[in-house]
């Protein structure tokens, strides 16, 4: 059932073409949202605002190019609308212990996850309406630690913090800034060599509500803070994971559960 909690909202989406960011600008564009969906991906980018129809439009965004974010905000100015929601979804993992890690795949994680997110967070606290509401896609590696994650978890902890900075900052404008943070989500993010040996059924028994989660339960936590409802929700980290940032759970005898 579609409502119209995002009405007269002019969104821009970041990675708008992954698998979050693709679910994301759908529902709040059928939410009554005027979407501009932004990725590097080129083609399928303009395909997915096709789809979409009117009141969506793609715009080539890499975030960790500022020259390229002061571009898109001037396109979307150029239309006669201002921004009134910004979600980051651009994002990308490496599975790789740190001692294997080297320092410019470092520093790809941390540049398109950290500083890319920084980019948008500054873009939209100069141009946001106020009232307006940013929201970052950190992780449940931004609240807790995965091995072989290095380099992940360093940049989700810093959204997340970054997050709480910006909510301070942006706060007496009316500005709220959140972050949602997702368990284990069916994406192409997972989809690399990187995690091929993953042995997904025993980590599922590790997930207390026993299931991965998909795209639109992700889209609909970023709605509920893009959207009014959440008007006095500002600064706070939104877990959606299935239950696996509340604890651990004692193994019984004789169980699989981990
Ligand atoms: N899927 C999950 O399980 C999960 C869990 C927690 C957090 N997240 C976070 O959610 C966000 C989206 O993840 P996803 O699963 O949709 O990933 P995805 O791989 O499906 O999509 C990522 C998107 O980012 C785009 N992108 C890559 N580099 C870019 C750049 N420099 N500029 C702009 N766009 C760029 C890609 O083209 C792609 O469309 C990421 O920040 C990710 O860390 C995902």
């Amino acid at each position: 059932m579609s409502g119209a909690s995002m009405r007269g909202k002019v969104a821009l989406v970041t990675g708008a073409t992954g698998g979050l960011g693709s679910a994301v600008s759908a529902l709040l564009h059928e939410e009554g949202a005027t979407v501009y969906l932004t990725d590097v991906d080129q083609e399928r980018g303009e395909a997915a605002a096709a789809d979409l129809g009117d009141h969506a439009r793609f715009i080539r965004l890499d975030v960790t190019d500022e020259d390229a974010w002061t571009a898109a905000i001037a396109q979307v100015e150029g239309d006669g609308v201002r921004l009134t929601t910004l979600v980051n979804c651009a994002g990308a993992a490496l599975k790789k212990s740190l001692v294997d890690t080297t320092l410019p795949e470092f520093r790809r994680i941390l540049d398109l996850n950290l500083t890319g997110t920084f980019l948008g967070v500054r873009a939209a606290g100069r141009h946001l309406v106020d009232g307006g509401a940013i929201v970052n896609l950190s992780s449940l590696n931004g609240v807790l630690a995965t091995a072989e994650l290095g380099a992940y978890v360093a940049s989700k902890f810093a959204v997340s913090a970054l997050t709480r900075v910006a909510a301070l900052e942006l706060a007496d404008r009316g500005i709220r800034v959140n972050a949602v943070c997702p368990g284990s989500i069916e994406t192409p993010i997972t989809d690399g060599a990187d995690f091929a040996d993953t042995d997904w059924d025993a980590y599922v028994r590790t997930i207390p509500l026993g299931r991965r989660g998909v795209p639109e339960q992700v889209a609909q936590a970023v709605r509920y803070l893009a959207s009014d409802e959440s008007s006095y929700v500002t600064g706070t980290d939104l877990v959606v994971d299935g239950g696996v940032a509340a604890g651990r759970r004692t193994p019984r005898r004789g169980a699989e559960a981990v």
